[in-house]
C-alpha cells in the first residue's frame, strides 16, 4: 500500500494506473475504522483493481464543533487494517491540500430538499460540507467506482445527487449496513459509548425491526413510529427523528405512495448521535 500525503502526487500516480488499464475503486472515511468500512474494500477489491481509501476528518461537516473534537483518532490502526484488507493506495491529506483557498467561502451545491430534510435539518451545513470533501477527494482521485455505506442513507443520496452535479461518470454503490451481533449498526461513533450506552444502543435496531413489522402487517405508520419513539424515550435515548420515507427521495411517505419505503432513525445516548435505517 502507498500512502500520499499529497493530491497532486495521488493524481499522478493514479493517472498512470488508470492509463494502464486499472479499473479504480475508492473508499472514503474519516477513518476510526470497523468492519464496516473494511466490507466497503471488500466490495471495492471484488469488483475493481486497484482500491484506493483516504482518511480525513473533514472539518467543513461538523456542524458541532464538540463532536469534530472528539471524533475518534486511531490513524496507525487503521492504516494497518487497510493494509491488511488489500488497499493499493491510501491518501492521508491535510486540511490545505484539500482546502488550499481556506474553509470559507466554499461553493454551495444545489441538494434540493436533500438538504433540509432529516439529517439537514438537524446538521445544518453538513452536506455542503460531505459535499466539498467528497468533490475535493474525487477531483484527486478520479475513480470509476465509489463505495459508501448505506448506514449514511442519506449521505448516498447527496453524493449521487453531486456525481449527477458534477456531470461525473463515477459509479457509486450503496454497500449494505454492517451490524454487531445485537443489531447496533457499525459506527466510528459507538466507540465513544459508555459501557451502560453501549448496552441501550441497540434499541434504536430494535426499533427499526418493529417499524418494519409493523409496516409488514399494514398498521397505520403513525402508530408504528409512535411505539418506536416510546420504545427509544423509555430507556433514556433523545430521539431526534424517526420517520418512514420514501427510498428515492427521502420525501415523507403518504398513503397510496409507490416503490420502496425506508425508516430512519437518528437518536442520542449521552454526548453520542447515532443514525440508522432500514428498507421496508
Ligand atoms: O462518511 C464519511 O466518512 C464522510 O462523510 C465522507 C464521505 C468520507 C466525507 O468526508
Amino acid at each position: 500500500m502507498i500512502l500520499f500525503k499529497s493530491g497532486a502526487e495521488l493524481a499522478f500516480h493514479l493517472q498512470k494506473k488508470h492509463a494502464s488499464g486499472s479499473r479504480i475503486g475508492f473508499v472514503p472515511t474519516m477513518g476510526a475504522l470497523h468492519d464496516g468500512h473494511l466490507s466497503l474494500v471488500r466490495q471495492s477489491r471484488s469488483q475493481c483493481s486497484l482500491t484506493v481509501s483516504s482518511i480525513f476528518i473533514n472539518p467543513t461537516q461538523f456542524n458541532d464543533p464538540r463532536d469534530f473534537q472528539k471524533y475518534p483518532v486511531t490513524l496507525e490502526k487503521d492504516i494497518y487494517l487497510l493494509e491488511k484488507a488489500g488497499v493499493g493506495a491510501l491518501f492521508l491529506p491535510e486540511v490545505e491540500d484539500l482546502y488550499p483557498g481556506g474553509l470559507q467561502d466554499l461553493e454551495k451545491y444545489d441538494l434540493g430538499r436533500l438538504e433540509t430534510l432529516l439529517e439537514g435539518k438537524y446538521r445544518p451545513g453538513h452536506f455542503q460540507g460531505v459535499c466539498q470533501a467528497v468533490r475535493r477527494l474525487l477531483d484527486r482521485v478520479r475513480p470509476d467506482d465509489l463505495f459508501m455505506g448505506q448506514k449514511d442513507y442519506q449521505q448516498c443520496l447527496v453524493v449521487r445527487r453531486l456525481l449527477d452535479l458534477m456531470s461525473s461518470s463515477t459509479v457509486l454503490h450503496t454497500c449494505p449496513i454492517l451490524r454487531e451481533a445485537d443489531g447496533l449498526a457499525m459506527s466510528s461513533r459507538n466507540m465513544r459509548l459508555s459501557e451502560s450506552e453501549r448496552k441501550k444502543a441497540p434499541l434504536i435496531y430494535q426499533s427499526l425491526v418493529q417499524i418494519k413489522t409493523g409496516w409488514q402487517e399494514g398498521r397505520p405508520a403513525g402508530s408504528v413510529l409512535e411505539q418506536a419513539r416510546d420504545l427509544m424515550s423509555s430507556e433514556g435515548l433523545r430521539v431526534d427523528y424517526v420517520e418512514i420515507a420514501r427510498a428515492a427521495d427521502l420525501a415523507p411517505w403518504h398513503e397510496g405512495d409507490e416503490g420502496m419505503a425506508v425508516a430512519l432513525v437518528a437518536a442520542s445516548l449521552g454526548e453520542v448521535r447515532l443514525i440508522d435505517n432500514m428498507l421496508l
